[in-house]
């Protein structure tokens, strides 16, 4: 199967999960380290939990505050660029009324040789409460949770997961959905969903294929067979090379970025061979049908694995993800600060 090395003790211990009452409390684990051992009930839990935070960001200027998280301490601690995911906790934790800290690891004494154990002590010995880490290493959060005891929240750990851009994404199409079908309590089950690119290298397709198939989701995934991991098909996924086999009747295409930095060596010919047949552009489109969504986590490689016209078109929703990464976020952190509390 398709899995980064992960340390095994401790802190899967520390986020088993017994099925939980839904009326009294959302959810019980100290962090959120992946998509792969949740339930479905802990991914309703937070999509469920998510539409009360949305309001807050639809208030009026100056009104966009709720006090859910006042006085704890929530430190950004990336160690990979980011810019939705890293400015999207930091206003999804000032939204909720808490302290924030940013630590940028080329000014911090990490580049002395400082651990990060060392250093996230010397954040714990100020009292954070969360704890939101982006790592190249798959694993480093999951050490880090079976260690100290800030919530620590995984923004991406190598090739291994993302998954609050999961979340994220789950709850931008279930939006759709209800909008698509009327029905204000439908969610994934039987959306088919089709994610196209560099599924190799992807921490969001991987936390993507769990959160989706966990929801009731039928996942294809298309990509150059160098492109595809081996095993990927045990995770409950149809395999395609064919783009258009891929797009026909699916209701939402995820398009992912070909990850230059992660790829060691070119794994398809050449990028216009690429571009010729993976490309989503307006002619790939019309294989898809009209009501297909189109999504992205971004950044995206303009006119690479997606044309700005489509990128730009009616059809994206990808600047409503990133609105709603916000929201999500901050019933993340509010469900782990807050002891699973759902909001009524
Ligand atoms: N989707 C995502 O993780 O984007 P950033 O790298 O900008 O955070």
């Amino acid at each position: 199967m398709w899995k980064p090395m992960l340390p095994t003790r401790g802190s899967l211990d520390m986020n088993t999960s017994t099925r939980v009452d839904h009326e009294n409390v959302l959810w019980q684990r100290k962090d959120l380290l992946g998509i792969e051992e949740l339930a479905r009930h802990e991914i309703e839990g937070v999509l469920d939990t998510a539409p009360h935070f949305v309001a807050v960001s639809q208030r009026g200027s100056g009104m966009k505050k709720v006090p859910l998280l006042q006085g704890r301490l929530v430190v950004n601690w990336f160690h990979e660029p980011s810019t939705r995911t890293r400015t999207s906790f930091e206003l999804a934790a000032k939204r909720l009324s808490a302290d924030t800290l940013n630590i940028v690891t080329s000014a911090s004494s990490e580049v002395k040789g400082e651990t990060l154990d060392d250093t996230l002590a010397n954040i714990e010995a100020m009292h954070s409460d969360i704890v939101v880490i982006r790592h190249a290493n798959a694993g480093v959060p999951h050490l880090l949770a079976a260690r100290h005891k800030s919530h620590i929240i995984n923004a991406g750990d190598g090739a291994h997961e993302h998954p609050t851009q999961a979340l994220l994404d789950a709850f931008t199409i279930r939006q759709h959905v209800r909008k698509q079908t009327g029905n204000a309590e439908a969610g994934l089950d039987g959306v088919r969903i089709a994610i196209i690119g560099d599924v190799a290298h992807s921490r969001v397709a991987r936390s993507n294929i769990w959160c989706f198939t966990k929801l009731g989701a039928s996942v294809t995934v298309c990509a150059p067979r160098t492109l595809l991991p081996a095993g990927v098909e045990r995770m409950g996924v149809r395999v395609t090379s064919s783009l258009r086999e891929a797009l026909e009747d699916v209701d939402v295409i995820y398009t992912l970025r070909i990850q230059f930095e992660r790829q060691h060596s070119m794994l398809f010919p050449s990028l216009r061979e690429y571009i010729k047949l993976y490309r989503i552009d307006a002619q790939s489109l019309r294989w898809a049908p009209p009501h297909a969504l189109i999504m992205h986590p971004g950044p995206i490689n303009r006119d690479i694995e997606l044309s700005s016209e489509v990128a730009d078109g009616s059809r994206s929703v990808i600047l409503e993800q990133v609105s709603n990464g916000v929201a999500v976020r901050m019933a993340v952190m509010h469900l782990l600060a807050n002891k699973g509390r759902p909001l009524s």
